[in-house]
Protein backbone atom coordinates (compact mmCIF):
# COMPACT_ATOMS: atom_id res chain seq x y z
CA UNK A 1 0.00 0.00 0.00
CA UNK A 2 1.03 3.40 -0.94
CA UNK A 3 2.17 5.49 2.08
CA UNK A 4 0.94 8.72 -0.28
CA UNK A 5 -2.58 7.82 -1.17
CA UNK A 6 -4.55 11.22 -1.12
CA UNK A 7 -8.14 10.32 -0.92
CA UNK A 8 -11.12 12.42 -0.34
CA UNK A 9 -11.23 11.58 3.56
CA UNK A 10 -8.12 14.39 3.18
CA UNK A 11 -10.23 16.71 2.00
CA UNK A 12 -10.13 20.16 4.11
CA UNK A 13 -12.85 21.76 2.14
CA UNK A 14 -10.51 24.27 -0.15
CA UNK A 15 -10.06 23.36 -3.51
CA UNK A 16 -6.83 25.44 -3.85
CA UNK A 17 -5.14 24.30 -0.77
CA UNK A 18 -6.57 20.65 -1.77
CA UNK A 19 -4.71 20.65 -4.75
CA UNK A 20 -1.22 21.65 -2.96
CA UNK A 21 -1.57 18.95 -0.69
CA UNK A 22 -2.11 16.29 -3.39
CA UNK A 23 0.88 17.74 -5.36
CA UNK A 24 2.79 16.84 -1.93
CA UNK A 25 1.33 13.72 -1.33
CA UNK A 26 2.34 12.97 -4.75
CA UNK A 27 6.15 13.76 -4.59
CA UNK A 28 5.90 11.66 -1.37
CA UNK A 29 4.86 9.11 -3.37
CA UNK A 30 8.00 9.71 -6.19
CA UNK A 31 10.59 9.90 -3.11
CA UNK A 32 8.85 6.48 -1.95
CA UNK A 33 9.45 5.10 -5.70
CA UNK A 34 12.74 6.10 -6.00
CA UNK A 35 13.64 4.75 -2.77
CA UNK A 36 12.14 1.01 -4.03
CA UNK A 37 13.93 1.23 -6.53
CA UNK A 38 17.21 1.92 -5.01
CA UNK A 39 17.92 5.45 -6.40
CA UNK A 40 21.20 6.86 -5.28
CA UNK A 41 21.26 10.01 -2.70
CA UNK A 42 22.51 12.11 -5.83
CA UNK A 43 19.16 10.97 -7.63
CA UNK A 44 17.06 11.48 -4.48
CA UNK A 45 18.75 15.25 -4.19
CA UNK A 46 16.32 16.97 -7.10
CA UNK A 47 13.73 14.59 -5.44
CA UNK A 48 14.16 15.83 -2.06
CA UNK A 49 14.46 19.56 -2.95
CA UNK A 50 11.30 19.38 -5.10
CA UNK A 51 9.41 18.01 -1.85
CA UNK A 52 10.95 20.28 0.47
CA UNK A 53 10.38 23.35 -1.38
CA UNK A 54 6.44 22.14 -2.79
CA UNK A 55 5.82 22.09 1.14
CA UNK A 56 7.30 25.24 1.71
CA UNK A 57 5.52 27.41 -0.36
CA UNK A 58 2.34 25.48 0.83
CA UNK A 59 2.77 26.30 4.54
CA UNK A 60 3.77 29.80 3.17
CA UNK A 61 0.30 29.87 1.19
CA UNK A 62 -1.63 28.68 4.36
CA UNK A 63 0.32 31.07 6.53
CA UNK A 64 -0.84 34.46 4.44
CA UNK A 65 -4.62 32.72 4.28
CA UNK A 66 -4.13 32.86 8.10
CA UNK A 67 -2.67 36.30 8.90
CA UNK A 68 -5.42 37.55 6.63
CA UNK A 69 -8.55 36.35 8.72
CA UNK A 70 -6.76 37.17 12.03
CA UNK A 71 -7.13 33.14 12.58
CA UNK A 72 -6.47 32.77 16.37
CA UNK A 73 -4.69 29.38 16.61
CA UNK A 74 -2.04 30.67 13.87
CA UNK A 75 0.58 30.34 16.52
CA UNK A 76 -0.30 26.75 17.10
CA UNK A 77 -0.58 26.01 13.58
CA UNK A 78 2.64 27.68 12.40
CA UNK A 79 4.70 25.54 14.67
CA UNK A 80 3.49 22.71 13.42
CA UNK A 81 5.22 23.84 10.14
CA UNK A 82 8.06 24.57 11.61
CA UNK A 83 8.76 21.85 13.58
CA UNK A 84 7.67 19.69 10.29
CA UNK A 85 10.16 21.98 8.31
CA UNK A 86 12.80 21.53 10.37
CA UNK A 87 12.64 17.92 10.88
CA UNK A 88 12.27 17.11 6.96
CA UNK A 89 15.09 19.03 5.96
CA UNK A 90 17.70 17.67 8.95
CA UNK A 91 16.64 14.38 7.53
CA UNK A 92 17.02 15.40 3.96
CA UNK A 93 20.70 16.47 5.04
CA UNK A 94 21.03 13.14 6.13
CA UNK A 95 19.80 11.57 2.82
CA UNK A 96 22.02 13.19 0.82
CA UNK A 97 24.82 12.66 3.06
CA UNK A 98 23.91 8.69 2.03
CA UNK A 99 22.75 8.39 5.49
CA UNK A 100 20.49 5.01 4.40
CA UNK A 101 18.31 4.66 7.83
CA UNK A 102 17.06 8.45 7.12
CA UNK A 103 15.41 7.73 3.91
CA UNK A 104 13.09 5.52 5.61
CA UNK A 105 12.54 7.87 8.90
CA UNK A 106 11.42 10.97 6.39
CA UNK A 107 9.13 9.02 4.65
CA UNK A 108 7.56 7.40 7.90
CA UNK A 109 7.91 10.93 9.47
CA UNK A 110 5.82 12.93 6.52
CA UNK A 111 3.28 10.08 5.71
CA UNK A 112 2.47 10.52 9.62
CA UNK A 113 2.45 14.53 9.69
CA UNK A 114 0.52 15.32 6.30
CA UNK A 115 -2.43 12.36 7.94
CA UNK A 116 -2.26 14.28 11.29
CA UNK A 117 -1.60 17.75 10.23
CA UNK A 118 -4.64 17.60 7.51
CA UNK A 119 -6.98 15.45 9.89
CA UNK A 120 -6.83 18.42 12.59
CA UNK A 121 -5.01 21.74 12.32
CA UNK A 122 -5.64 22.46 8.27
CA UNK A 123 -9.07 20.98 8.75
CA UNK A 124 -9.77 23.75 11.26
CA UNK A 125 -7.95 26.32 9.35
CA UNK A 126 -10.51 25.32 6.46
CA UNK A 127 -13.74 25.60 8.61
CA UNK A 128 -12.01 29.12 9.47
CA UNK A 129 -11.44 30.01 5.88
CA UNK A 130 -15.04 29.32 5.25
CA UNK A 131 -17.03 30.86 7.48
CA UNK A 132 -14.86 33.97 7.00
CA UNK A 133 -15.44 33.94 3.13
CA UNK A 134 -19.25 32.98 3.49
CA UNK A 135 -20.00 35.96 6.08
CA UNK A 136 -18.02 38.18 3.79
CA UNK A 137 -20.17 36.80 0.86
CA UNK A 138 -22.88 37.64 2.62
CA UNK A 139 -21.98 40.55 3.48
CA UNK A 140 -20.95 42.41 0.41
CA UNK A 141 -24.65 40.85 -1.25
FE1 LIG B 1 -1.09 23.50 7.70
FE1 LIG C 1 -1.65 22.04 4.59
Amino acid sequence: MSLFKWSSAHSVYLPEIDAEHRAIYRLGDELHKALLAGAEPAQLKPILANLLESADQHFRHEERLMRAVHYTAFAWHKQQHDAARKRAKALAKRIEAGDSAAAGELLKFLSDWLRDHLAVADRMMGARLRNYLAFNTSLAS
